[in-house]
């Protein structure tokens, strides 16, 4: 005779599963399994209806249970319910929202992109101890992230909140409004694990509203000479290359940069905030891909398969990422990895391109310390993106003559920009006249 633990054992051991298999693997009529599953209460749960019906065993987090509200904030800042996340065991979850849900197996994408991470993320352990959480992030599982984001995270990426005590803590308190000139010390203490906000990313940053906009600043420390003086200097690089790319047409987020105290920051306009309290959906190619996507090997071939439904990518932004693919290419940004592209998501689910963020020639970046010029080159375009590369380039060369130009930079990138100049030249060249 089959028994609650038989049936806690079974679903424990692997991926839900269906009535047919467990009552054959028990021997047992519909109506006994509808007992036993009764009978197992909260550590069995039902995903699905009549054909597509399967029973997951669920798992519980110490504190949090074995399910946690989800909250959606809209564009003006109200809130609503955007369902209930269902642990399950084998790190799955089951997002359970009106009109259905969908397993994952692990945390959603939207939640991955929350979870604390990067040079931010690094702090968060330290700044809230309270949480018992393991002092370095890259050791934590799933489980610390939930309760990570269930307790602490009124302030993450995109317009979700997870749990109660974030939602209250979101309810409760507005942003407080930041004067550019506090940079400095904003800087020292996010330098010191001080200060939090939500985004990735390994350079130094802190997350401030101010002047009535939610902004990303990051810092270089003062200092003429060897990193800091370069990443200063990239600074620069970075707030020009966002603005040729607006200045092209092709959508950037609002950056300007300021000198305080000798520090230097650029202040990047987040496209995830509207005003103080509202937000937008958005999600990154990098957690798109861990769900969705198999293995694209550039930006471009992420964006040709996010073209398919439920995405439904519209070809004028297939395009666009085509463009910054290239362009990012031939202003030596190498670090066009899939979590420094961002899609809005609409209420319908489908994609819409976000505002290019770090872009900048990070083939200038200093190794930790040391400060090094590495080679250049412009890669040839493949065969159906030779017109969009001489766009690119046009662009580009446009990007380096400025770089060139700006006697604030040091000579040696000035230099650099020449060359870079040169090559693209020469590479047109040899593609022959459009
Ligand atoms: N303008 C923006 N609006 C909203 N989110 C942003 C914006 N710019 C960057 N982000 C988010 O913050 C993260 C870190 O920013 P990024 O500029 O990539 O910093 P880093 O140079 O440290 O990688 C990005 O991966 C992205 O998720
Ligand atoms: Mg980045």
């Amino acid at each position: 005779m089959a028994t609650v633990p038989d049936l806690l054992a079974i679903l424990g051991r692997g991926s839900p599963a269906r009535p047919a298999a467990l009552r054959a693997e028990f021997g047992v009529s519909p109506q006994t399994l509808g007992r036993l599953v009764a009978e197992a209460g909260d550590e069995v749960l039902r995903i699905g209806k009549a054909r597509s019906t399967r029973y997951a065993r669920t798992r519980a987090i110490e504190g949090l249970g074995r399910s946690v509200p989800v909250s959606r904030v809209d564009e003006a800042g109200a809130v609503a319910s955007a369902g209930t996340l269902r642990l399950l065991r084998g790190s799955r979850t089951f997002w359970d929202r009106k009109g259905g849900g969908t397993l994952f197996e692990g945390l959603p994408p939207a939640l991955v992109d929350m979870a604390p991470q990067g040079f931010l993320g690094r702090a968060f352990p330290a700044r809230f101890p309270e949480l018992r959480l393991p002092p370095s992030i890259s050791d934590w599982s799933d489980d610390h992230r939930l309760v990570a984001l269930a307790a602490r995270g009124e302030d993450c990426v995109g317009d979700l909140i997870v749990g109660d005590e974030s939602l209250r803590r979101f309810v409760g308190e507005g942003p407080g409004e930041v004067d550019p000139r506090s940079y400095p010390g904003l800087a020292r203490r996010s330098a010191a694990d001080l200060v939090g906000s939500s985004a990735g990313g390994e350079r130094p940053k802190f997350g401030a509203f101010s002047e009535g906009r939610h902004v990303l600043v990051k810092y270089a420390a003062r200092g003429d000479e060897g990193a800091s003086r370069r990443w200063r200097d990239l600074l620069w690089c970075e707030w020009k290359a966002l603005a040729t790319v607006a200045e092209a047409g092709r959508g950037a987020a609002q950056a300007r940069w300021m000198d305080e105290e000798g520090w230097r920051f650029l202040e990047v306009e987040r496209f995830d905030r509207v005003g103080a309290r509202g937000r937008r959906a958005v999600l990154s190619l990098a957690s798109l891909n861990n769900e969705y996507l198999g293995s694209p090997d550039s930006w471009t071939a992420g964006a040709e398969l996010l073209r398919r439904r439920p995405f439904l990518l519209p070809p004028e932004d297939v395009a666009r990422v085509r463009w910054l693919d290239l362009f990012g290419q031939l202003v030596g940004n190498t670090d066009r990895h899939f979590g420094n592209l961002g899609f809005l998501v609409e209420r319908d689910g489908t994609l819409r391109l976000a505002p290019a963020y770090d872009m900048l020639p990070m083939i200038l970046a200093p190794a930790g310390e040391v400060v090094v010029t590495r080679a250049f080159e412009p890669v040839a375009p493949r065969g159906d993106a030779i017109e969009a590369w001489r766009d690119a380039a046009t662009w580009a060369e446009r990007y380096w003559h400025q770089v060139a130009g700006n006697d604030d930079l040091q000579d040696e990138i000035r230099r650099f920009a020449s060359r870079a100049v040169d090559a693209i030249i020469a590479m047109g060249r040899r593609l022959g006249p459009g």
